[in-house]
């Protein structure tokens, strides 16, 4: 029996030295150790044996079962080791390859603009709103002073819907001063942000489509003062304190009296360059105080309530903050050209 323990152990060895997977080395344990392996076949034929001898194989068997046990378990955990290392050399991350870069869009400058000058707004109080674009010729024209006949009327001038010229693309944000005023009760603050559209060819100060910010104050006592001095203001907080303004006469059918507000040059500072076309000025804005006929239209009593309004192109301001010379760089979105403000 002796030998046979010998064998058992020599054998079994043999075959774990060949094993290279845990299933194939389970398998090995139960061939072995197992209920009905092979040392356990042996160790059923003890009764066999003498008194003399029955210790001395029982300690052998005892030996070679605890020698089995211990080489299967380091087998085992060699096998482990061995899965844990080609795992980690499959799965090998090279920290040092540039990542992949994630191309990231840019604030186009105009909006930049727009919302500088929206915080300046609303640092003043004002509340910013926004509304259609297609628009009734009522609200586009009539209401705001502009009667059939005035030349931004015509089909030549002016995106129309229909044949009677009752709807239409809007020219200008003015509308907007009415839809306020036709919701809101005074004491009104407002900027009023969007796109207008004109039929005009596209050149380097031309496009059919642009954006213009309307803004209207109505209150008690509010006079020409109030709108040169927060128009002041807003220009100082955007171009800098420094910045010199100036209000010239003007005419638009909805504000009485109307003008319009240049900066000096911020180039030249007045002695006039190409930037300011040699005059010293660039022209900003229209404003003026609101016709008491636009007040009355929106019930509004012109004897109890006055205020002013403005409008101005945003692409301009834009291309005067930046210092840009082609419109048509606003509108072609070409991302070398956005990626540089
Ligand atoms: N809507 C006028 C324009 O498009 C600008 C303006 C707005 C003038 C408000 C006076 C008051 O030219």
């Amino acid at each position: 029996m002796k030998e046979k323990l010998e064998l058992v152990r020599k054998e079994a060895l043999a075959a774990l030295a060949e094993v290279s997977a845990s299933d194939a080395l389970e398998a090995l344990r139960v061939k072995y150790l197992g209920k009905k392996g092979e040392l356990t076949a042996v160790l059923k034929q003890m009764g066999k044996l003498s008194a003399e001898e029955r210790p001395v194989i029982g300690q052998l068997a005892n030996e070679v079962r605890a020698k089995l046990e211990a080489a299967i378990e380091s087998r085992a955990q060699q096998l482990a080791n061995e899965a844990m290392a080609a795992r980690l050399l499959s799965e090998t991350v090279d920290v040092t390859i540039p990542g992949e870069t994630r191309k990231l869009g840019s604030q186009h400058p105009m909006y930049q603009v727009l919302d500088e000058l929206k915080d300046i707004f609303i640092g003043m109080g004002f509340e910013v709103v926004e509304d259609r674009e297609v628009e009734l010729a009522a609200y586009n024209f009539d209401r705001l002073n502009e009667k059939e006949g005035h030349p931004a009327r015509e089909w030549t001038d002016t995106f129309y819907f229909t044949e009677d010229s009752s709807i239409l693309l809007r020219t200008q944000t003015s509308p907007m001063q009415i839809h306020v005023m036709e919701r809101q009760k005074p004491p009104i603050r407002m900027v009023a942000p969007g796109r207008v559209y004109r039929k005009d060819e596209v050149d380097a100060t031309h496009s059919p489509m642009f954006h213009q910010v309307e803004g209207m104050v109505i209150d008690k006592g509010i006079t020409m003062a109030d709108l040169k001095g927060t128009l002041s203001e807003v220009a100082r907080q955007l171009y800098g304190e420094d910045t010199v303004t100036r209000f010239r006469p003007h005419h638009f059918p909805f504000t009485e009296p109307s003008c319009e507000m240049d900066i000096q040059c911020y180039k030249c500072h007045g002695a006039g360059c190409p930037t300011c076309k040699g005059e010293g000025w660039i022209e900003l804005l229209g404003a003026g105080m609101v016709h008491p006929t636009v007040l009355e239209g929106c019930g509004i009593d012109p004897d109890v309530y006055s205020g002013w309004a403005f409008g101005f192109g945003l692409e301009r301001l834009a291309l005067a903050y930046f210092k840009i010379s082609d419109l048509r760089l606003i509108f072609e979105n070409d991302v070398r050209f956005l990626e540089q403000f």
